[in-house]
């Protein structure tokens, strides 16, 4: 039944992928398991106000309003409008009201940390929210589920931000909940990773030089995508041990080399494209010659970009925070960077 309208406010939080979504199929369906910690500082939290349109107007189609940081924003409209197109068949109710959107995120919007993933997590929760109001009968597990799985339809890595700290998605064989149409929290994890420690180094805050779904389509006729595919469902399985037993080596390894995959997949695709910079390879030297020298367990992580995310046990946040302060600020844009850790998923505000 039509309600006259309903107001939702949800944060939603950036994650950082171990092993890395590179390449999809139709339908946002991922080409190989992946995942994630989630974040807790870098975030998106976004209002929809929900008015029933007038009797006379034209229900068919969409109509919002976005507001970014207070103002009017067309930039980010035509997304917005993909999205709701994209969810429009699970969420038919949509289309009788006028939404008011307004957002804002945590990190500066161009800083080069992705906020698509807490960006289309958080219009997601607010979508719930209000079917929530037309079906106050739905379970929670109903409701993070199929958040997630809208959140996916906007941006596929969105689904990951959704609920929980370390989150799956993409059918697997050792995370037998993981599916291809939402994500799922991974519940057996040691204690060592669940006060993680990320800190993101500003290196390049330019606008992306590969959106991320021509990089996906770039996995089509790769030369190298299906022995990839292959790799990613192997290194899941290790992964998995690997954060029950809180195995910090084997952590490192795995994460460093998935980084570097992902990297190594986009320079030999065609066209190709080199995203890390020059101060990418200083910082992730240092890291390198600072676990020699100290056996800390530090090690890094990429996104599509050159931005540098360090990870580590929180029970070393002050050595590693001198050194990242000592040795790595300097290879950052203005010297910035980013203190973030593990976080939980959404929050209704
Ligand atoms: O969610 P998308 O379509 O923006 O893709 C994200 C891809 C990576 O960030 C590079 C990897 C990942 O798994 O998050």
């Amino acid at each position: 039944e039509l309600i006259d309208g309903g107001i939702s406010e949800w944060s939603a939080p950036s994650n950082i992928a171990l092993v890395k979504y590179w390449g999809k199929k139709d339908h946002q369906i991922p080409a190989n398991p992946s995942i994630s910690f989630t974040l807790k500082n870098c975030k998106t939290t976004t209002k929809i106000e929900f008015k029933k349109k007038g009797s006379n107007t034209n229900k068919e189609g969409f109509s919002f309003d976005f507001i970014f940081d207070g103002k009017t924003n067309d930039a980010f409209k035509p997304k917005i409008q993909k999205f709701l197109e994209r969810i429009n068949v699970y969420c038919p109710y949509l289309t009788n009201y006028h939404l008011m959107i307004s957002s804002s995120n945590t990190f500066p919007h161009s800083s080069g940390i992705a906020s698509s993933a807490s960006g289309m997590a958080a219009l997601a929760m607010n979508v719930m929210d209000f079917e929530r109001l037309l079906n106050p009968e739905m379970s929670d597990d109903f409701f993070y589920k199929k958040a997630s799985f809208l959140a996916r339809l906007g941006s596929g890595s969105a689904c990951r931000s959704v609920n929980g700290s370390i989150v799956a998605w993409g059918k697997q064989k050792d995370f037998t909940e993981s599916n291809d149409w939402f994500g799922v929290e991974v519940k057996q994890i040691a204690p060592v990773f669940l006060t993680f420690q990320d800190t993101i180094l500003l290196v390049d805050k330019g606008e992306k030089k590969v959106s991320s779904t021509v990089g996906h389509n770039l996995m089509i006729n790769h030369p190298f995508s299906e022995q990839r595919f292959i790799q990613a469902h192997e290194t899941m399985s290790k992964l998995k041990s690997v954060l029950e037993q809180g195995l910090l080596e084997k952590f490192i390894t795995i994460v460093e080399r998935e980084a570097l995959t992902l990297h190594a997949m986009m320079m030999t695709s065609l066209p190709y494209f080199v995203l890390m910079k020059p101060n990418t390879l200083h910082i992730i030297n240092k890291i390198w010659e600072f676990r020699a020298k100290t056996n800390i367990s530090v090690c890094f992580t990429l996104d599509a970009g050159a931005n540098v995310h360090v990870l580590y046990p929180e029970n070393v946040k002050e050595i590693v925070l001198q050194f990242i302060n000592s040795e790595l600020v300097g290879y950052c844009q203005n010297d910035q960077y980013i203190c973030d850790e593990i976080g939980h998923g959404a929050q209704k505000i």
